[in-house]
């Protein structure tokens, strides 16, 4: 899979992408992540990327010159274009499960203001990470792009998944590690048993307590 990262602030994005299992998905050729700075595609002396607003008003706009240049300079028939906005739909678990089978996403990044809206005619999905507003795309890009990234085959383990929350509609199993008590609070005696069976049915038996306590939508 391949995931371009158009951004204004491709320093926010390094550091994420260079640790850990993203890491090391890249570094086993399982995805290629690059990140493309609008600034490249501006046509204007200054490279300036962004203008005030028609009609007045708060802030700078993302103007459509670049971005669209950013967005076709890597556009292809098998890529998907998702713009990150807070007024797209909201991102979900299983829109990760939908969009990890796709061969290349380009993530667009706003900020200050957000985009011109002519840039709309020219993606393909409006994505929001949740109802709050973030100063730029950029963490809203890493997030998607970490959700995706740790489904793809050869990522992380495939029992590692299975149980995780959301998988089957429930929330993970608790789990412990040592010390077998800490300040008086004990690991259950069912898991340092060594009786696979009875853990694999407390285990599920708590996936469905904690999913009614925590998130009794899922269930739903
Ligand atoms: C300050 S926001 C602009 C918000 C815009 N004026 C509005 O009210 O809809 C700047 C950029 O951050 C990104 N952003 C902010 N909140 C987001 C969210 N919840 N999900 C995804 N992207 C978000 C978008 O790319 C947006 O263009």
């Amino acid at each position: 899979m391949k995931i371009d990262i158009l951004t204004l602030f491709p320093e926010m994005l390094n550091g994420y992408l260079s640790e850990s299992i993203l890491k090391r998905a890249i570094e086993k050729n399982i995805v290629e992540i690059n990140i493309i700075n609008f600034r490249d595609f501006s046509k204007l002396n200054n490279k300036q990327v962004d203008d005030t607003p028609y009609g007045g008003g708060a802030g700078m706009v993302l103007r459509c010159e670049p971005i669209v240049a950013a967005i076709e300079s890597v556009k292809t028939e098998d890529s998907l274009v998702i713009l990150l906005t807070p007024q797209g739909q909201t991102y979900t678990q299983k829109m990760a499960e939908k969009l990890k089978s796709y061969k290349h996403l380009i993530l667009v990044c706003g900020h200050y203001e957000g985009f011109d809206e002519r840039i709309l005619n020219f993606v393909d999905l409006e994505l929001s990470i949740g109802d709050f507003i973030l100063t730029g795309g950029e963490a809203a890009a890493l997030v998607v792009t970490d959700s995706i990234v740790r489904l793809l085959d050869n990522v992380i383990r495939v029992d590692s998944k299975n149980n995780e929350t959301f998988a089957d509609n429930l929330v993970d199993y608790p789990t412990y590690t040592k010390p077998r008590e800490f300040r008086g609070l004990k690991v259950p005696e069912v898991l340092l048993n060594g009786d696979h069976q009875k853990i694999e049915d407390w285990r599920k038996e708590q996936q469905i307590i904690k999913t009614k306590e925590k998130r009794p939508d899922l269930l739903k």
